[in-house]
């Protein structure tokens, strides 16, 4: 697709403000959890965007550790730059990188981590190539991707919320990247544990949910696009805040743990 969402400095805050949401801070509880990472441990995380979840695995690797994080995007270098370090945790270094050329030497890292980024990805093959050079042979590999076919978003007008999120998707290279994501793991030649899903679910309107922070990304990007004018989008998300108790929001992201084999 050409559209693809470009994170510049305003875009980048808002996907910093969605992931700064409980709903988000838990998903990176669980994926930190299944992780599991040890003390020492070298850690890339390839689309590191605002450095939240690199920073929170620089302190569970701690300062034996090493944490590496890369993005095409200055904006997201620069908010993750910025980004606090807590004492006894590993170093952090940011470099600008692409998933499909990451700027560090064969056998670099015990753990690759990308959380909410192959889905932008034109060309997945290359990317876990590039994920599996950089790991050591029995290193692990975490993916996480939405499905947005797994969406419920309750409206008073349902074909305009499907007529919307049709227009949204377009912001993906492949928003259904999960379903097909474990064969085209195994064909990278990595070994794969049951994929986990993790829900997000928001139930009643309250603007500092995943959500509620969604709503003016979503409004910010389909602006312009296919027809939609700013009437329209903000028609759309009024319906949505004034529902009430009768909001309700679903959407899955899968989890894919895999290992490079020894
Ligand atoms: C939705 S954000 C996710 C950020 C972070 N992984 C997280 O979960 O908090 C997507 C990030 O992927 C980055 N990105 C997009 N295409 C990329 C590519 N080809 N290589 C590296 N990063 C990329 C974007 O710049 C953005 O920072």
């Amino acid at each position: 697709m050409t559209a693809m969402l470009e994170y510049d400095d305003e875009a980048a805050r808002q996907v910093e403000a969605v992931y700064l949401t409980t709903d988000v801070v838990q998903q990176r509880q669980e994926v930190l959890r299944l992780l599991a990472l040890t003390p020492g441990e070298a850690v890339l995380d390839i689309g590191s965007g605002p450095g939240l979840l690199t920073t929170e695995m620089a302190q569970a690797v701690g300062p034996t550790g090493q944490v590496c994080g890369i993005d095409v995007s200055d904006s997201m270098l620069t908010l993750a730059r910025n980004r606090a370090v807590p004492p006894d945790s590993a170093p952090v270094e940011y470099r600008h990188g692409g998933a499909d050329a990451v700027p560090y030497p064969d056998v670099s890292f015990d753990v690759v981590v990308s959380t909410q980024v192959l889905e932008y990805l034109t060309d997945i093959p290359a990317a876990l190539a590039e994920a599996f050079r950089v790991l050591r042979p029995g290193g692990r590999l975490l993916v996480l991707d939405t499905d947005w076919d797994s969406i419920v978003w309750h409206s008073t007008d349902p074909d305009r919320m499907r007529r919307i999120l049709l227009t949204w998707q377009q912001h993906l290279a492949d928003p259904f990247l999960p379903r097909t994501l474990g064969r085209q793991l195994r064909q990278a030649g990595f070994h794969l544990a049951p994929p986990r899903v993790l829900p997000l679910l928001n139930v009643g309107y309250e603007p500092t949910t995943f959500s509620g922070r969604e709503i003016p990304v979503i409004a910010r990007f389909v602006t312009g696009r296919d027809g939609w004018t700013a009437a329209d989008v903000d028609s759309w998300g009024e319906d949505l805040r004034t529902l009430g108790p009768d909001y309700f929001f679903s959407l899955n992201r899968y989890v894919f743990r895999a290992t490079r084999p020894e």
